[in-house]
């Protein structure tokens, strides 16, 4: 019981307040930081179109150095974050991939430094930042659907890069009652109740199901050739990215250059916490870096998969049971896992591949040309598809005879 009532803290406390769309968070809408925070609010709101100008950079070396004392609870901490990753990304990739800064100047490393400790989470735009903070109601009465929704800060690259954004933010949104079913199933396995556990798997079936249907709204909201030549250098990292091999100098934080993994939705919570309650063991070369890329969750994130990871075994109990239902359910969340994961398979090669023979073909009015350094590699950092395709395998492997 302990157990249940820790996951459920976790849970309620952690992911729902970051990314539930019933949570209190749409209040983000509301909540501009004070006055103090001008600056920052003024940069971030005008990043399209300073980036575009080339004028950025010029405005963030002038900008006043702010302290992040000013700043009242997690909700606005979360939203600083938001601001400072994303003038982070445009003051780096304003260029494209040339004369890329060494140095991150003091007036924006030190604040971004300051309030990611804070937070637990490192200095640079990760999924939690882009997609689950970064998102308000046009009407707060309205619907949560991507009509009724906009970016709270956004880059170069129009309605895609919006589209980009809401649609991965419906993915999680479909996820949410996935990740009810689970802690109901994990405390349904600690009181040995199949009847409820079954109910709890077919739940994450279909909420699994959901996030396959929302995933498939890319097509209708990204174009290929934009997000693959504008909008993906705004979500790249400098660790494992040829373009910036040394990584960055955070003035003022260390003289040595930091290296760290651009944005990815690897980093997002809900497929590390299926795999982990469906017990799908992963290769050692992916699983060390899915397990790298929990290091850029937020804290709460990482404890609840923690959490799960240490509850009893669901395979087990599904492997001790007489029951056929259970492993028919057990089965088709596997199944609908993979399936899931061969949906992304085929985005990711449309948004990579196509996006890039189209952004080749010219004609596009792109800043700086298709980025180069990551065309073979993930803004994460991996040899994409060898990567994606032994996901997707290891976690068919999981399916019970
Ligand atoms: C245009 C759309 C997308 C593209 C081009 C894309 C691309 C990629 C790439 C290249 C990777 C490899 C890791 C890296 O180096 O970053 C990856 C991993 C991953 N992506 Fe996406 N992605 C897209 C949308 C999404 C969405 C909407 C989700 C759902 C929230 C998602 C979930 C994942 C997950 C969970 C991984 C880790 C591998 C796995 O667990 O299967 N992606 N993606």
């Amino acid at each position: 019981m302990v157990l249940s009532f820790r996951i459920h803290c976790l849970w309620s406390g952690g992911f729902f307040m970051v990314s539930s769309p019933n949570s209190s968070v749409s209040g983000f809408r509301e909540q501009e930081l004070s006055h103090y925070y001008m600056p920052w609010m003024e940069i971030a709101s005008n990043l399209p179109l300073m980036i575009e100008n080339h004028e950025l950079r010029v405005r963030v070396d002038t900008m006043p150095l702010l302290s992040c004392h000013f700043l009242k609870g997690h909700r606005e901490q979360y939203l600083a974050h938001l601001l400072l990753s994303c003038i982070t990304m445009g003051y780096v990739w304003q260029e494209g991939e040339k004369h890329i800064p060494k140095v991150l100047p003091r007036n924006l490393a030190l604040p971004f430094v300051e309030i990611s400790r804070t937070l637990g989470l490192p200095p640079i735009l990760v999924h939690s930042d882009l997609v689950l903070t970064n998102w308000k109601k046009k009407d707060p009465n309205g619907p949560l659907e991507i009509r009724n929704l906009d970016t709270i800060v956004s880059f170069p690259g129009g309605e895609s890069l919006k589209g980009f954004v809401l649609v991965t933010l419906l993915v999680e949104k479909a996820a949410v009652p996935g990740i009810k079913a689970l802690v109901k199933a994990i405390n349904a396995i600690l009181q040995s109740n199949e009847d409820v556990l079954l109910q709890a798997l077919q739940q994450l079936r279909t909420s699994i199901d959901e996030m396959a249907k929302a995933l498939r709204q890319m097509h209708d909201y990204v174009d290929p050739a934009i997000f693959y030549a504008v909008i993906r250098i705004f979500l790249s990292g400098w660790q494992d990215n040829p373009a910036i091999p040394d990584g960055l100098i955070y003035e003022g934080v260390s003289e040595e250059p930091l290296k760290y993994s651009g944005g990815s939705a690897a980093q997002s919570t809900v497929f590390h916490a299926f795999d982990e309650l469906l017990g799908v063991c992963h290769s050692k070369e992916s699983t060390t870096f899915l397990h790298r890329m929990r290091e850029y969750m937020p804290p709460s994130h990482r404890a609840f998969l923690e959490e799960i990871h240490s509850a009893p075994s669901l395979k087990e109990f599904i492997l001790s049971s007489r029951s056929c239902l259970l492993h028919e359910a057990y089965n088709q969340c596997v199944k609908a896992l993979a399936e899931l994961r061969s949906h992304h398979i085929n985005i990711v090669a449309k948004y990579l591949l196509t996006g890039a023979a189209k952004a080749k073909d010219g004609g596009l009015d792109c800043l700086t040309g298709p980025p180069q350094a990551l065309a073979e590699k993930g803004t994460g950092g991996t040899v994409v598809f060898s990567f994606l395709k032994s996901v997707r395998n290891t976690t068919l492997e999981g399916i019970i005879d």
